[in-house]
């Protein structure tokens, strides 16, 4: 055969195994308003930048009739390409071979991609639409998911690794997802579930729906499995673009330095936060205040909204953001939000990005539920977190910051480097109604006033404790500043925090409360 005909071949083959699904199927993933994998390749990378491997990779399964099976692509296209130039590693299962359901071979195209994507330090990204492990397949799927979540937490901390659910995804289809850093959902086509409808009606014999046991909304705001939720796949590939550009390749670099931007003038930092330590304000704006362009990109943003987590930009030089959030119950640390921020701050610190943490909260939410549902525990992970973070930390005490709340939320204690508060900083044990009514107990009780004498107290206790001053004096605060000095501070905080080196008693890891 000359070389014309063999060329010949390959396009017939490559055409064959191109094909997908069957129209049956292709045709229901289209009518549920969801691209095929291709497309969603296509649409993902930089045009034309797409390098496909493994095009030819069949099935080997032989038992309940696979045999007579042919599975396109075994059900996953794999390969390289770019975004905005710079290489990515990416799969995408295909939902219309085979439920996109993951045997053998499959999970071998998959983690072949992942030993690539971690030997040349780029970041992975995974589109998972898949029913789980191959039930025909039986031991060797399951083998096949061992081998991706044992490669996922090889590859934690050392290139990013972002997971798009686009489908029904079931089982292992899930469970690799939670072990990447970032879930991107989609509304209406994402979900997620260790066990479907079906498995439910059978063992339990309840009736609910997928979009209820685990749609895109019920991830993004109650479980907080999902970081990022968006109304349709092309906002969805947009995002995860955005979020690239935060973020280096790898924990070998820095994030990439772009041209610095001033923030836009609608945000007037003196005039967002109110002095009455008990009205609300919604902090993202003090961060937009702070950074290039004023432009903030939230991780998380509809879970656990009393703390907010993200990226943004200062002098062009990538930085995460920590802040309690007064708009949802006071911007109190409970469980879920111990639990957001310290995952976001072991992000930034695993890849190089410093970190700011705004300070406004009356402290940890006090309660039983929140003790029963452990909030000692998750609590801690904040503790820990930030104590074990080695990137820059700075800290800006705006209001109240009381209790453990204080300690917590990068305290110069938890060797912050740079730790700032406004005027308006109210630095206690607890705020100064609750101190007042436990330590002048027996004043107030036996005044011929109480109410009187209680108000006398409180407005005492202010006076002492309600300013950075005190804190100041001890040198756990840095500077106290003015609003409109906090962009310049911590900007130059960074700069001379660039070469920060410091080193921890050596370990081989440390066991954070989990
Ligand atoms: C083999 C599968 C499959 C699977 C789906 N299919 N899931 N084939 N193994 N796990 C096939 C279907 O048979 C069907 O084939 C096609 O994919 C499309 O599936 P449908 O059911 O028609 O689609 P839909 O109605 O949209 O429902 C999607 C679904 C459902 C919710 C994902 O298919 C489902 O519940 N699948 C099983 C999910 C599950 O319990 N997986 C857990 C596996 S255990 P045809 O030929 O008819 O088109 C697991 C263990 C790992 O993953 C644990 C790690 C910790």
């Amino acid at each position: 055969m000359g070389l014309k005909r063999k060329i010949q071949e390959l396009k017939k083959r490559r055409e064959e195994a191109l094909r997908g699904g069957d129209e049956r199927a292709v045709q229901k993933q289209l009518s549920m308003g969801k691209l095929t994998a291709r497309e969603r390749i296509v649409a993902l990378l930089d045009k034309n930048s797409f390098n496909e491997y493994d095009l030819f990779v069949e099935h080997e399964a032989r038992d309940f009739d696979m045999d007579k099976k042919v599975l396109h692509g075994d059900g996953v296209i794999v390969g390289t390409g770019t975004i905005n130039g710079r290489p990515v590693a990416v799969f995408a299962q295909d939902f219309t071979v085979a439920g996109g359901s993951l045997g053998l071979m499959h999970s071998r195209k998959i983690t072949k991609i992942m030993d690539h994507a971690l030997k040349m330090r780029m970041p992975l990204i995974g589109i998972n639409d898949s029913g789980g492990a191959r039930i025909q397949e039986g031991v060797n799927s399951l083998a096949g998911y061992g081998e991706i979540f044992f490669r996922n937490t090889l590859a934690s901390g050392v290139i990013p690794q972002i997971s798009v659910i686009l489908g029904p995804c079931a089982g292992g289809a899930v469970y690799s997802p939670a072990l990447t850093d970032f879930v991107f959902v989609v509304d209406n086509i994402s979900k997620m579930f260790i066990t479907g409808p079906e498995v439910i009606k059978t063992v339990l014999g309840e009736e609910i729906s997928m979009e209820e046991l685990g749609g895109a909304d019920v991830h993004a705001t109650v479980t907080g499995n999902a970081h990022f939720f968006a109304r349709n796949e092309k906002e969805c590939f947009m995002q995860i673009h955005k979020l690239l550009s935060f973020i280096p390749w790898s924990n070998d670099e820095k994030p990439r330095v772009v041209e610095r931007k001033p923030p836009r003038r609608d945000y007037k930092i003196e005039d967002i936060v109110p002095e009455d330590p008990k009205l609300p304000y919604d902090v993202r704006d003090v961060i937009r205040a702070v950074v290039d362009d004023s432009d903030f990109f939230e991780v998380h943003e509809r879970w656990a909204r009393n703390i907010v987590v993200g990226f943004g930009r200062m002098d062009g030089r990538t930085v995460g953001f920590v802040a309690n959030q007064p708009l949802y119950l006071a911007g109190v640390l409970d469980v879920d939000s111990s639990d957001k921020a310290a995952s976001f701050i072991r992000y930034c610190d695993a890849f190089n990005i410093p970190i700011i943490t705004f300070v406004d909260l009356p402290g940890y939410l006090p309660g039983v539920d929140q003790e029963y549902a452990g909030v000692i525990r998750h609590g801690a992970k904040v503790l820990y977190a930030y104590s074990e973070a080695t990137v820059p930390k700075m800290t800006v005490i705006l209001r109240k910051a009381y209790g453990g709340g204080y300690i917590a939320m990068g305290s110069r204690h938890l060797r912050t480097d740079f730790v700032f508060a406004w005027p308006t900083a109210e630095i206690a044990v607890m705020g100064p109604e609750g101190a007042a009514n436990i330590i002048f107990r027996k004043e107030i009780k036996e005044a011929d006033d109480p109410e009187k004498m209680r108000k006398q107290k409180v407005k005492e206790y202010k006076a002492k404790f309600a300013n950075p001053y005190v804190a100041a004096a001890k040198g756990y605060i840095d500077a106290v500043i003015e609003p409109a000095e906090t962009r310049r501070r911590l900007a130059h905080a960074l700069e001379v925090s660039e070469r920060k080196a410091v080193a921890g008693p050596k370990k081989k890891h440390g066991l954070p409360p989990l």
